[in-house]
This record gives structure tokens, sequence and C-alpha cells, in this order.
């Protein structure tokens, strides 16, 4: 039979096939490998997978790519990010190796609130502009599918504008994206006194239009001591989810004040960032079917002594997903492969749970389990050939680029 293209020779071809239910405890290290593999791909999706002889006598293509001596895998899955944003803040970054901590430079003027006027001030094709050049780089790092949130406008205007740009991404760019509404990123300044003022707004304003315009899926908060409080967190969630978003939450960053206990409750469908989680809170995303995207790129940045407990986490039977968390101010990176080598050197994640968390987990933590995530039949042929030796050389040889091709549909990208 012919077919579109065939992946053939491939040293190892990580399937990470199984059910459609997000990976926990030992399933996490699985990654169903395939010694000399081969893909065949027919109208953008896999058609079939197996050993390279196998599917050799049964496929023939014009296209075929010889991945002899190399690795074949998923494309990343980057479940987080805030790339759309106008000025980059390399200043705090400054400011933090100096001592500073990013809640005191949240406090004094900057975080969030200093890239609100940027963006407010912007052109919605500037901030297009920037965005795209953004994720073009990006994608030769690996990623296929990314999630990007706003809440970088916090008002009904500048919210809409950012989402609009994310809808621009997604019909521009060959990868896929998923739009996320994250208007309680901060209290704006005008309302730093009034903050119930901006609650009314989020929730009888922006929610309604956003849902109406269709222009996200979910609706994300960043639930943290500076900001938004338990009480606000479950009120504004609450009010979302009557109002057909899916939930994520920035939870328990830098303190544990109940983030992921407040995810379990609401049936979040990700909790993120859970540096400081307690074990209650761990228990509570795993009863309740949360995935646990942790963002160690993030805590890198922001120089933490301490990262999320991955390991407890795993071994509790939580499943764990990664993300970059790309935004301009507490981690400026773009490349899921350094996450993963984070993910493993500073929270004692193995290679293959760093590989699970980033394809498979990190599909859950979007719900695109069922098209991506995994090479197997009927999936996107959403691809990446790794110019390495074996999956563990992946975390072990860091700051660098493993991936030779891309490949998203089924087309080299
Ligand atoms: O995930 N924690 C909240 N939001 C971002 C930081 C955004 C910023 O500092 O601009 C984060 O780390
Ligand atoms: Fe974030």
């Amino acid at each position: 039979m012919q077919v579109d293209l065939i992946i053939t020779n491939a040293k190892e071809l990580l399937t990470i096939k199984g059910s459609l239910k997000p990976r926990s405890g030992k399933e996490m290290n699985e990654l169903s490998i395939i010694k000399d593999g081969a893909i065949a791909i027919k109208d953008g999706k896999i058609f079939s997978v197996g050993v390279s002889k196998d599917i050799s006598e049964k496929f023939s293509s014009k296209k075929i790519i010889d991945a002899t001596d190399k690795i074949v895998m998923p494309g990343f899955i980057d479940p987080h990010t805030h790339p759309v944003f106008l000025d980059t803040r390399e200043n705090e970054f400054e400011m933090r190796i100096k001592g500073k901590s990013y809640v005191e430079i949240s406090q004094s003027g900057g975080g969030i609130r200093s890239s609100i006027k940027g963006v407010r001030e912007s052109s919605e094709d500037k901030l297009f502009e920037l965005s795209l050049k953004r994720i073009k780089k990006m994608i030769p790092y690996g990623v296929t599918t990314l999630e990007a949130k706003s809440g970088y406008g916090l008002n009904t205007e500048s919210e809409l504008k950012m989402l609009r740009v994310i809808k621009r991404l997604s019909e521009t760019l060959p990868i896929d994206i998923i739009p996320t509404f994250m208007g309680a990123h901060e209290f704006p300044i005008e309302y730093k006194d009034n903050r119930e003022e901006y609650i009314r707004i989020l929730k009888e304003e922006m929610m309604p239009e956003i849902m109406s315009s269709k222009l996200a899926e979910y609706c994300d908060i960043f639930t943290e001591a500076h900001v938004y409080n338990i009480e606000q967190s479950r009120d504004i969630l609450l009010h979302a989810k009557k109002l057909g978003f899916k939930l994520k939450m920035h939870a328990d960053e830098i303190e544990p004040i109940g983030g992921a206990e407040l995810a379990g409750e609401i049936g979040a469908i990700s909790a993120d960032h859970l540096g400081a989680t307690s074990d209650k809170g761990i228990f509570s995303l795993r009863d309740n079917g949360v995935i646990a995207t942790l963002l160690p790129g993030t805590l890198f940045s922001l120089r933490a002594k301490t990262y999320a407990r991955a390991r407890q986490m795993i071994n509790a039977g939580l499943p764990v997903a990664l993300a970059t968390d790309y935004n301009p101010g507490s981690c400026n990176c773009d490349s899921m492969q350094m996450v993963i080598s984070l993910a493993c050197l500073q929270m004692g994640m193995t290679p293959a749970e760093a590989i699970v968390a980033s394809t498979f987990n990190a599909a859950c933590a979007i719900e695109r389990q069922d098209v991506v995530g995994s090479l197997e039949k009927g999936k996107k042929a959403d691809i990446l050939i790794m110019d390495m030796p074996s999956y563990q050389f992946l975390p072990y040889h860091f700051g660098s680029n493993n991936v030779e091709i891309v490949i998203k549909n089924g087309k080299i990208i």
C-alpha cells in the first residue's frame, strides 16, 4: 500500500502507547520502545507503527526518512505558556541576581503589572508579529502543540486583543495552539484598592464576552498570597465553570496557600507550578483527577532553593506533566528540552518520566490525548527525529538542541 511518508530504521521509536488515561506511578516510566522502528504516515495521520522490516513489507512511499542511529518520538506538547507580550524584562532578571525576590519586584512596580502598559498600548499587529517570531523560535526545539494564555491586558479590550492574537497565531503557524483566558493574572494598578470591582469586571464583562466570541477554552488564575487568595479564586473559577470554561490554576508556586486543594475541589483540568504544595494538596489533585503541570524552568529562573516535589507526586500516583511557562518575567525559556533536563536534574525525574510528562501527560493537561502525545495509529503525525543515540541522552545533553527534524500533521516544518 502507498502512503505519504515512511520514517524507518529508527534506533529507538518511543511510541508511549497505552490507554487514554493520564500516566501515573510506574506507567510514567513506560516509553514502549520499538527497536529498529518505523512509521507509515497517510493524510497527516499515523497509519501504522512497527519494526522497519514489517513496515517496509506492507507499505511503500515516494518519501522516506532514514532515521538510522536516530531516536524517533512524539512532538513535544507545551501546555503552559505566556508568549504574547510587548517588552521583555531582563532588568528584573538582573534584580533577582542581585538578591530581590519575584514577589518584591512585583510589589515595587515590576512583575506582571509592568507588562500591562505595553500590551494595552500596542497595536494588535505589533503584538502578533512579536509573538509569531517567538513561537517560530520554539518550533525547531520540537514543540508541535502549545497552550497560550492572555493575562497582560487586564481590561476587557486588551484581553480580547491578546486572545485575538493567539487565534491569529494558531491560524498562521503550522502547530496547534490552545487558547486560555487569564484575566486573573494580577489586579491591574487602577483596581489595587478595589479588588472586588476588578473581580466583578472579570466575571460580568470579560468572561461572557470571551465565551461568546469563543476565544478561549480554559480560564486560568494566579492563586498566590500576593495576588488572588483562595476565596477569590474559588469565586472566579466557579463562575468561569458555570459559563463553560474549563479550569486551570497557577497554584502554590511560592507559598502553600491551598491552591492545589482548591484545584481538586473545583475539578480543574490542571494545577500548575506547585512548587510549595502540601501533601494534602498532592492527594487532592490525585483524588480528583487533576494533572500536576510542573514548571521547573520558572523556579530555576527565580533561583528557588526548592522545586516541586515531583518524586512524591509520582510515587503518590499523581500524573505529572511538564511545561516551559515561557513568559517575559519569571521564565524566559522557550525550550521543552531544557525543561526536561531541569526536571531530571532538579526534581529527580527519570529521563523516561520527563519524556512522558512532556508528551502524553502534557497532552492530557490540555485534553488532547486522543489526537496527540503518542505515536499510535490514528493520531496526528506529530513526530520528532532526534539526533541522539538513546532517549537518556535527551536530558543529559542540556542547553543544546537535539531535534533534527520536526514533523507536524505528517509534514516537515
Ligand atoms: O507563571 N506566576 C504567574 N505568571 C507567570 C509569570 C508572569 C510574569 O511574571 O510576567 C508565571 O510564572
Ligand atoms: Fe505561568
